[in-house]
C-alpha cells in the first residue's frame, strides 16, 4: 500500500479559488466519502445551482466511470470531483464542452506535475510512451440535461490517479493504469492539482464560450492521441467492428475508415459519437 497519499486542504482550496475571482469554484462542497461526486452534482444542479460548484470527495463509494463502469476511488489516493457548467444553446454543442473539459483537464495537470499527460478521445488522460505502454491516468464522465430551451446543465465529472502505486490498483487495472506520482517519481500534492485542474477548465471552457470550437479543436489534436492512422475496434450500439482512424470531425466526433469487408474496397469514413474506441495491433 502506498503511505503517499494525503487531504486535500479544502479551506486553502477554497481560498485561492476565491482571491482568483474564478467562475468554477465558486463554491465547492466537500464529502470525505460519498456515493458519487456526479450524482451529488446533479441533485444539486436539479435544485437550481448556479454554474460553478464543485463536489470533491476523499472517497466514492460507488464511482461512475463511462459505459457504465465504475470508477476506482481508493481513499485519498486520487482527486474525485465534479463541476456543474450551464453552457448555453444546442445540445448539439454538449460533445465541444466535453473536449474543451478534456483540454483544460490536462492541461492544468500537465502543468501541475510535469507529466507529459495527453488525451485518448473522447474523455481519457494518458500517458503514452513510444514503447506501447500506454497508461490510464484518468478519465472524465460527462453528463448532459437538455430541456425545451437547450442545454440545462452539463456534470464535467473527473477522477485522477495522484498518488497510488501499482499495488493501490485492483488487479484487473495493474497493467492499464498508471498514476501521476508513478509518473513523476514523487508525491503530488493534491491541493495544488486540484486547484491547477480546475483553474485549466476554467481557462478552457470560457476560451469556448468566448471564441467557440476552433480553439478547442485545436489544443484538443495537440494533446490527442491516436486520432490519425491508427488501427482500432470500436464497440458501439451497432455491435463491434475495426477500422483506423482518420481524424476529429469539427463537431468532436472521431472519424474512423472502416475497414473494407473480406475482397472489397476501401471502407466508408464514419462519425464515432458513442462507444468505445481501442487500440488494436494491425494485421
Ligand atoms: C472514465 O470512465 O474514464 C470516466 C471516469 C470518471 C470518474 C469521475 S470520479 C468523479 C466523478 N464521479 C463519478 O462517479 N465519476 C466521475
Amino acid at each position: 500500500m502506498s503511505l503517499a497519499g494525503g487531504m486535500i486542504a479544502v479551506e486553502a482550496l477554497r481560498t485561492m479559488l476565491a482571491d482568483r475571482g474564478a467562475r468554477i469554484g465558486r463554491a465547492v462542497e466537500y464529502h470525505a466519502s460519498i456515493g458519487s461526486t456526479n450524482d451529488r452534482a446533479r441533485e444539486l444542479a436539479a435544485v437550481g445551482e448556479p454554474e460553478g460548484l464543485v463536489v470533491l470527495a476523499g472517497e466514492q463509494t460507488r464511482g461512475r466511470g463511462r459505459a457504465g463502469r465504475s470508477w476506482h476511488s481508493a481513499p485519498e489516493l486520487g482527486l474525485y470531483l465534479s463541476v456543474l457548467l450551464r453552457p448555453t444553446g444546442a445540445g448539439e454543442r454538449v460533445p465541444l464542452v466535453a473536449l474543451a473539459a478534456a483540454v483544460g483537464v490536462a492541461s492544468g495537470l500537465r502543468a501541475a506535475s510535469g507529466v507529459d499527460l495527453r488525451i485518448k478521445w473522447p474523455n481519457d488522460l494518458v500517458v503514452d510512451p513510444p514503447d506501447g505502454s500506454r497508461r490510464k491516468i484518468g478519465g472524465i464522465l460527462t453528463e448532459g440535461r437538455a430541456g425545451v430551451e437547450g442545454v440545462r446543465e452539463v456534470i464535467v465529472g473527473v477522477g485522477v490517479n495522484l498518488n497510488h502505486d501499482s499495488g493501490d490498483f485492483p488487479a484487473e487495472l495493474r497493467e492499464s493504469a498508471g498514476s501521476l506520482r508513478m509518473e513523476r517519481g514523487r508525491r503530488i500534492d493534491p491541493t495544488g492539482a486540484a486547484l491547477a485542474l480546475l483553474e485549466g477548465l476554467e481557462r478552457w471552457y470560457v476560451t469556448w464560450r468566448e471564441q467557440g470550437d476552433a480553439p478547442v479543436l485545436a489544443a484538443y489534436r495537440d494533446l490527442g492521441v491516436g486520432l490519425e492512422g491508427h488501427a482500432v475496434r470500436v464497440a458501439g450500439p451497432g455491435g463491434s467492428w475495426t477500422g483506423v482512424t482518420a481524424g476529429l470531425s469539427e463537431d468532436g466526433a472521431l472519424r474512423v475508415r472502416r475497414d473494407a469487408p473480406e475482397g472489397g474496397t476501401r471502407g466508408e469514413i464514419v462519425a464515432v459519437r458513442f462507444g468505445e474506441v481501442e487500440r488494436v495491433e494491425e494485421t
